[in-house]
């Protein structure tokens, strides 16, 4: 079973492989929210991962890539944690849940990409 360490709680985590990371965190009640639950439609579920395993993980979809420019926080390693699914060669991962996250579905987002407010920052922890 491949491990996976949560940041900055420093929680280490057995995962079966072929979850995904949100699908984990949630099994061991890591506070990671994922809002809509892996349907790739609110970035919820941002996760910063240790630059020593980014180039480890699939490459990232244009659909993943688009809702993370929406994430608070945006970093170059980051991710959404439902869309890593874990792997044996992933045994080891590491992986920082931001203090904040901004909820999409609650807000609106315009086709030219401007927001308009309501939009829920979520402070975790
Ligand atoms: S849980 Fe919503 S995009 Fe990952």
């Amino acid at each position: 079973m491949p491990k996976v360490t949560f940041l900055p709680m420093d929680r280490t985590v057995e995962a079966v492989a072929g979850s995904t990371l949100l699908e984990v965190a949630h099994r061991h009640e890591v506070l990671l929210e994922g809002a809509c639950e892996g349907a790739l439609a609110c970035a919820t579920c941002h996760v910063i991962v240790a630059p020593e395993w980014y180039d480890r993980l699939e490459a990232p979809t244009e659909e993943e890539e688009d809702l993370l420019d929406t994430a608070f926080g945006l970093t170059a390693t980051s991710r959404l944690g439902c869309q890593i699914v874990l792997t044996e060669k992933l045994d080891g991962l590491r992986v920082t849940v931001p203090d904040y996250s901004v909820n999409m579905r609650v807000g609106t987002a315009h086709a030219c990409g401007a927001l308009s407010f309501p939009m829920l920052v979520e402070k975790k922890g």
